[in-house]
Parts: structure tokens; sequence; C-alpha cells
């Protein structure tokens, strides 16, 4: 029966990590895998969730199954994290992570409507179109950046999207896009909302980094905007923002016009998750329900966030000075002002790899950094080899 199997591709971000590792150079910088990190290379668990989760441990007296969405609980502090005041006919459930919350929303969209299109922006995380095409939806690439890479190209971004046909899906980047770490500006923002108003196509916002780029609210901005539209769904993964990775926690939330059909919604969000793992986990989820409901844990959180987001910050400023003072140009300066914890730098993969061979620094082919890689031990080795394989 598996005899004729053959291997599929790696992953190139794995195959990236196993370079690294095996690297045996001293100084070797990774810029590669999209995970926080702190100057010493750490991942910490936050302080807000080891307190979380020690209340856990003393109350919680039962690990018997919670429901098939998951807790309501977790789906009523989520969706006002995102949401905030916005009260509409929803349904929700509780996925394993971001990832299968994108696949869940994709699945039932499928499900409403086996000839949806997928619009996926030309720069993205990389399973965005994986998970389209591994349920056969039919996929259309958006122009998301100007070919100098530094911007987004509005115009032909608004003229790609006009061709959506109603009930398509188009997915967007709550904040922080990644790879790129460009996000659209308020204009653009409701230029995307009208176009979709018009169109009738259905957003899929992925929010991964919420907080990364701002503080909460200000980086569910544009998902608030998007939430006015007569449909819409998120998918939330707790994984960076509440550096719960390995835990799994996400949430696939569908905002409907008519009351009417939320039990019809909220049943097929059912059934996908009873085919795929019956119930979702619940661990991280209780530990994300815990730190938003206290207000206390809740602010140490965000405080925590703010630290993530001001090192990025740092590390963003001084790369870009760095590069600065290196290449004699501004042309790296809009860096500074992106957002996340990404950059794609315009190096194209020859150049990549160059770093990767003549410097030990390991971005990703198509030239995304993680910012968190870029610390002050970093920097310089970093800034010298861009500008070495920029100069040749
Ligand atoms: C844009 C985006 N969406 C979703 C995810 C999924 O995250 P997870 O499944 O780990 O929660 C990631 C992870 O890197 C991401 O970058």
């Amino acid at each position: 029966m598996f005899a004729h199997l053959r291997p599929q591709a790696d992953d190139p971000i794995l195959v990236l990590m196993r370079a690294f590792q095996a690297d045996p150079r001293p100084g070797k910088v990774d810029l590669g895998i999209g995970v926080w990190r702190d100057a010493e290379g750490r991942t910490p668990v936050f302080g807000a969730v080891k307190t979380a989760e020690e209340r856990l441990w003393r109350t919680q007296d039962t690990k018997s199954y919670v429901s098939f969405a998951g807790d309501p609980a977790f789906h009523a502090a989520v969706g006002d994290l995102l949401l905030g005041s916005v009260t509409r006919p929803r349904a929700v459930t509780a996925t394993t992570g971001g990832t299968s919350a994108v696949q869940t929303l994709l699945a039932l969209s499928q499900v409403a409507r086996p000839a949806a299109q997928v619009w996926i922006p030309a720069e993205t995380w990389p399973n965005h179109r994986v998970l389209a095409e591994h349920l056969g939806l039919a996929t259309r690439a958006f122009t998301y950046l100007a070919p100098e890479g530094t911007g987004i190209d509005r115009e032909v971004l608004l003229r790609d999207l006009a061709q959506a046909q109603a009930g398509d899906v188009v997915i967007l980047h709550a904040c922080c896009h990644n790879p790129t770490g460009i996000d659209p500006d308020p204009e653009l923002q409701a230029e995307i909302v009208d176009s979709l108003a018009r169109t009738g196509a259905v957003p899929l916002v992925d929010c991964a980094y919420l907080g990364f780029g701002a503080v909460p609210e200000a980086d569910a901005a544009f998902l608030r905007r998007l939430a006015s539209l007569p449909e819409a769904m998120l998918a939330f993964s707790g994984s960076k923002s509440f550096g719960l990775y390995r835990e799994r926690v996400g949430l696939a939330l569908v905002l409907l016009e008519q009351p009417g059909v939320v039990e019809a919604v909220q049943s097929q969000l059912t059934r996908l998750n009873r085919v795929n793992y019956s119930f979702p986990p619940d661990h991280g989820a209780r530990v994300v329900t815990e730190i938003l409901a206290d207000p206390a844990l809740r602010t140490a959180w965000e405080a925590e966030l703010a630290a993530i987001r001001t090192a990025l910050s740092a590390n963003r400023q001084a790369l870009a000075k760095a590069l600065r003072a290196r290449l004699q140009s501004d042309r790296f300066d809009g860096l500074a002002a992106q957002s996340g914890m990404f950059a794609m730098l315009p190096l194209g993969k020859e150049r990549v790899m160059r770093m990767r061979e003549d410097f030990a620094v390991y971005a990703v082919g198509t030239g995304r950094v993680n910012l968190a890689g870029v610390t002050p031990r970093t920097t310089d080795r970093v800034a010298e080899a861009i500008a070495a394989v920029l100069r040749d």
C-alpha cells in the first residue's frame, strides 16, 4: 500500500534550521524561523502564562472533554480581544493553533461554496497557499508589494482585488504582515474594505502577531474595519502573542449578517472539528482566558508584549542605521518604520545564499528576516553580510 510513496519536499524553513544547526562557525546568526527570541536567543515563557498555569494547576479539578468547539469563555475572551465592543452574530470554535484556524475557515468556505477562489497576497505566509491547495480550492495571487519591495502597490492591489467574485475568499493579514512587515495604512485599509463590500468577496483575516506591532487595540484596527462587512472570517493564533507556540492555541470566528444562520455555521464548524480531531486542545486556551479575564494578569501580559515590541523595534532601528552607515544610502531606511517580527530584504535568492555561505547569516531564501535575530550582538555581522553581498 505504501511502497510507491515518495518523500514530500521538506519545508524550506526546516531545511534552513537544520543547516543552521549543523554550521560549526562561531557567531552564526539565525534569522529564519518565526519565533520570538530575546537578545540571548531564548524564547521564554511569559510570566503571565506561568501565573495562569500555576492557578490552573491549583484549581482545575478535571481534564475531561470540554466541547467540540472548545470553551465558550475562551471564545468570548478572544472575541473581545479581537473585536472589542463589536457585537455581531457569530459562529466560533477553538482550533489547534492559528494554522488550524486558517485551515478550518478555508474548509468551511469550501463547504459553503465549493467553487470559491482563494485570493492570497503574492507575498505571504507560505502555508496559506499550501492549505488552500491541499483542500483542492482554486487559488489566485493578488499583488501586494510594489516592485522595489519597499511599499505596497496600492493601485495594482486594488485592481487585482476588484476581480474577486462574490463568495470568493480574500486572505489578509490583520497586522505585522508576514513576511514583509508592511501593513496597509488606514486609507488603504478603508479602500480594501470598500472593494470587498463592492465585490461581495469575504475576508479571511489572519491574526498571528497581535501586539507585536502596536498595543493590541491598535493592531486590531484593520481587523475591526473588516469586521464591518456583512460576512468576515477571523483566524487567531496565540502562538506568538502569548508565547504559547507548542500548546496550539487558536480560534476561528465567523461574523455573519443574519442571526438565523449562526446555528448552521456553528454546526458546520463543529463537524469540521469532529472529522479532524474531535476536541481542540484546552490547556493553552484556558491560560489565555485566565490572562484576559484577570485585570492584573492582563496588564502583566500587555507589559511583556510591549517589551517584545520595543526590542523588535530597537532591532529594526539598529539594522536600518547600520545599513545606512555601511551602504552610505537610505535604501533600507524604511525598515525602521515597518511593523512586527519580519522584514523582506530585496536581495534575491543568490545573495541570501551568499550571506549564508560567506557570513553564516541564515535568512529565508525569499529574503525574509526575523528581526528578533538582529540583536545588539549580531547587528554588525548582519549589516556587514548584507552590505557585502550587495556590493559585489
Ligand atoms: C501569518 C501566520 N499565520 C498563522 C500562523 C500559524 O501559527 P500557529 O499555527 O503556530 O498558531 C503563522 C505562524 O508562523 C503565521 O506567520
